[in-house]
């Protein structure tokens, strides 16, 4: 997709002018408070229905203001032309429109339009606990299975259920209603696990093919590979497993094996790769782990996903940086990347003054050159 114009309204502290991007990368430069960030949170709340800062949408809008709004104009490679609008109160009501119809959930507006977000957490991908790579792989496998946001949100309820239930067997009738949601657990958790292993080996072999671009050649010692983990002992029938287990369930008063706990091990030279890696290292990996979503995104779909980059200067080393944009660039993906630090100043970029640049400072986004109006 490629996010032509995007106007904000009352978004944090931000006045700006409908603002047109340029298709390969736009800069946003300014001082730290100005706005950049906000900018960036705009653009998530367009294409996810949230904000990747904030869960409490009352902080994100401007004080003072009931609400925001969010409007895009959007050239996608599949469904052509699409003009989006959402809106959310502080109330929590929330509007959100592709081509003047109504989209029920939010969720749905994901699979209009593919994103990839790195901030200066993204280390926190390969750093940090499961819960963020299962996101990783709810976000890709949103575009390739129809059913699949849905598979999870049963499981969820499911689970919950039978939570319910393994505190409650002392009931009568529970240890049957026990063994009914066991076997949808089992059933929605096997086609979960399934959907999400093939995932990550595909995630793997594409990651495969971006490193050694992001390396440019450093690569060697470097040999990083993902594997998938369901959530129980490799190997075994998850339905035997939930059996098994029961007694420890039971006595937890909930379910320790399934999908809710699975995992991409990530590993650098055989090692578990949170427990051996630089944070630049990290963040590196983490953004070579974006890509490889994209592409398999692009492969599966024939769609291109835009990405945001905030603080494109942190952690990284010029280098790394350089080599990052030179990649996203390669396979022609939008990029709207912020920094407090300008480009001349960030060595290795200094091939990337012609993109559209933008200023921002205390909310007033500013085009100073790029792509006309
Ligand atoms: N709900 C809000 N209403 C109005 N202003 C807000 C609100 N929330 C935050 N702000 C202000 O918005 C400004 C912009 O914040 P933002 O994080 O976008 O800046 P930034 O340019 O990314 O800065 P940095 O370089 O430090 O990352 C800050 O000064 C912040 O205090
Ligand atoms: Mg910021």
């Amino acid at each position: 997709m490629f996010l032509k114009a995007l106007t904000i309204e009352g978004v944090r502290n931000l006045r700006s002018p409908e603002l047109h991007f340029d298709k390969s990368l736009s800069f946003l430069v300014g001082a730290n408070g100005s706005g950049k960030t906000s900018v960036l949170e705009a653009v998530s709340l367009l294409c996810r229905g949230q904000s990747f800062r904030s869960p409490n949408i009352g902080t994100v809008i401007r004080h003072g203001k009931s609400d925001l709004s969010v409007w895009g104009e959007v050239e996608d490679e599949v469904r052509g032309a699409l003009k989006v609008a959402f809106r959310k109160t502080r109330t929590n009501e929330t509007e959100a429109r592709v081509n003047g119809e109504d989209i029920q959930r939010t969720s749905k507006l994901i699979e209009y339009l593919p994103l990839q977000i790195i901030t200066a957490e993204s280390a926190n991908l390969v750093l940090g606990a499961p819960k963020a790579r299962r996101r990783y792989m709810d976000w890709g496998l949103v575009h390739e299975h129809g059913a699949y946001l849905a598979w999870r949100r049963e499981f969820q309820r499911v689970l919950r259920q039978r939570n319910t239930c393994l505190r409650n067997v002392g009931e009568s009738g529970a240890m049957h209603q026990l063994d009914a949601w066991d076997r949808q657990l089992v059933e929605l958790g096997k086609r979960i696990a399934s959907v999400q292993s093939d995932y990550v080996i595909a995630v793997n072999a594409g990651l495969q093919r971006v490193l050694p671009a992001l390396m440019g050649g450093d690569e060697a010692g470097f040999d990083v590979s993902v594997s998938y983990h369901s959530g129980w002992q490799e190997g075994d029938d998850f339905s035997e497993v939930i059996r098994a287990t029961r007694q420890r369930d039971v006595e937890l008063g909930r379910t320790v094996a399934g999908p809710h706990a699975s995992d991409i091990r990530i590993q650098v030279s055989s090692r578990l790769a949170s427990r051996i890696v630089s944070r630049g290292e990290a963040r590196a990996l983490s953004q070579a782990l974006n890509v490889a979503q994209a592409e398999q995104l692009q492969q599966a779909t024939g769609r291109r996903s835009l990405f945001l980059v905030d603080e494109l200067a942190g952690e990284l080393d010029a280098k790394t940086r350089a080599r990052f944009l030179s990649l996203l660039e390669s396979r022609r993906y939008q990029v709207l990347a912020a920094s407090a630090i300008e480009l001349e100043e960030m060595g290795d970029l200094a091939d990337k003054q012609g993109c559209a640049m933008f200023h921002v400072e205390q909310g007033q986004v500013t085009k100073r050159r790029g792509v006309d109006n």
